[in-house]
């Protein structure tokens, strides 16, 4: 594990966080907060955060991956303040992880997905572009991988997965192929699944400016992770806390905790829009930024994957005065 001793630049880290300028701007770090990362990733946006805590401020990470977990957790105490206190595991359980240690959040992000370094590692199998197994899990330590998945799943759950999660037309044809292939090999790697899609797409694998097997890949990774139903236990979560603070009961988010979340796709834009407006209109928080944020043309120019990022953030309101 190549865990950082001193403090080290993005670059060095392998990956790019993006919006930091906005993530800053919408959590506004105060000295002595507690500052609940729950995808800390490769650090960058919680080394930048944990430096305006000050010695008594508390960072909190979270990862699916230990790996990042621990590279994030060591970047973030070289960052100088507390040392950061570390959950593997997913997001979906934050409620019950921090109010087992009896921490409150003023702050909390979610930069959704995978890091570059993930992405970048072929023995992953996250990336068409690299041969490697067709793994896929940002937790390599549990749970079903892609090419099990592939082997397990029926035609009509495959078909279902690749359309809802890839919103891919031609999800159908993709499962079907998948499974005619698989009556005569099992599919193991990243090149033979890229290669089936090609397939499938035949003649309009040229007309496409994307490579065909881009959403079938994005789909196959969001069910391997579970990760709408990650996003949906948060939100659910957010919504229970916050209601508990307007009730001015105890609760994991503190009143006035800022609240930011960088989706990449659609599907969890959708959720987290909609999640936002709920807590806006039952009272339970304000407003941070009307909308979502997208990057400018010079981050979107220097690091292709904040093209596709939108940031929304709220404040959940102390108790009613009611
Ligand atoms: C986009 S990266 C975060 C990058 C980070 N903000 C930085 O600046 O380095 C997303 C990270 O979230 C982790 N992750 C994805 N889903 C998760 C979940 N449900 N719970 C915890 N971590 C998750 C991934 O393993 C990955 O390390």
């Amino acid at each position: 594990m190549n865990e950082p001793k001193r403090p080290i630049s993005d670059g060095e880290s392998g990956h790019v966080p993006v919006l930091l300028g906005e993530v800053l701007a919408a959590l506004q770090p105060r000295p002595s907060e507690t500052y609940v990362d729950l995808t800390a990733g490769r650090g960058g946006h919680a080394a930048s955060v944990a430096a305006a805590l000050g010695a008594t401020g508390l960072p909190v990470l979270f990862d699916l991956d230990r790996a990042n977990l621990d590279y994030a957790t060591a970047r973030v105490a070289a960052a100088g303040g507390r040392t950061p206190v570390a959950v593997h595991g997913s997001f979906a359980s934050v409620g019950r992880e921090l109010e087992s240690r009896g921490l409150c959040a003023d702050m909390v992000l979610a930069d959704l997905g995978f890091a570059s370094t993930q992405v970048d590692d072929a023995a992953r199998g996250l990336s068409f572009m690299r041969e490697g197994p067709l793994d896929m899990r940002l937790d390599p330590s549990s749970g079903m991988t892609a090419a099990e998945l592939l082997a397990s799943a029926s035609e009509r759950d495959l078909g279902d997965l690749i359309s809802r999660y890839g919103e891919e037309p031609l999800a159908r044809r993709i499962a079907a192929n998948i499974v005619a292939s698989r009556a005569i090999a099992p599919i193991k790697t990243t090149a033979q699944l890229a290669d089936l899609v090609r397939e499938s797409y035949g003649s309009r694998a040229h007309a496409s400016r994307m490579h065909p097997a881009t959403k079938t890949f994005q789909a196959l990774r969001i069910a391997v992770n579970d990760e709408m139903g990650a996003l949906d236990a948060l939100l659910d979560s957010i919504q229970r806390a916050a209601q508990r603070t307007h009730d001015g009961r105890p609760s994991w988010l503190a009143p006035g905790a800022r609240i930011a979340i960088i989706g990449f796709h659609s599907l969890e834009d959708r959720l987290v829009k909609q999640a936002f407006a709920n807590l806006r209109k039952s009272g339970l928080a304000s407003e941070i930024l009307s909308g979502a944020v997208v990057a400018n043309e010079t981050e979107s120019a220097a690091n292709p994957r904040a093209r596709s990022a939108k940031l929304r953030a709220v404040m959940v309101d102390g108790p009613s005065k009611a």
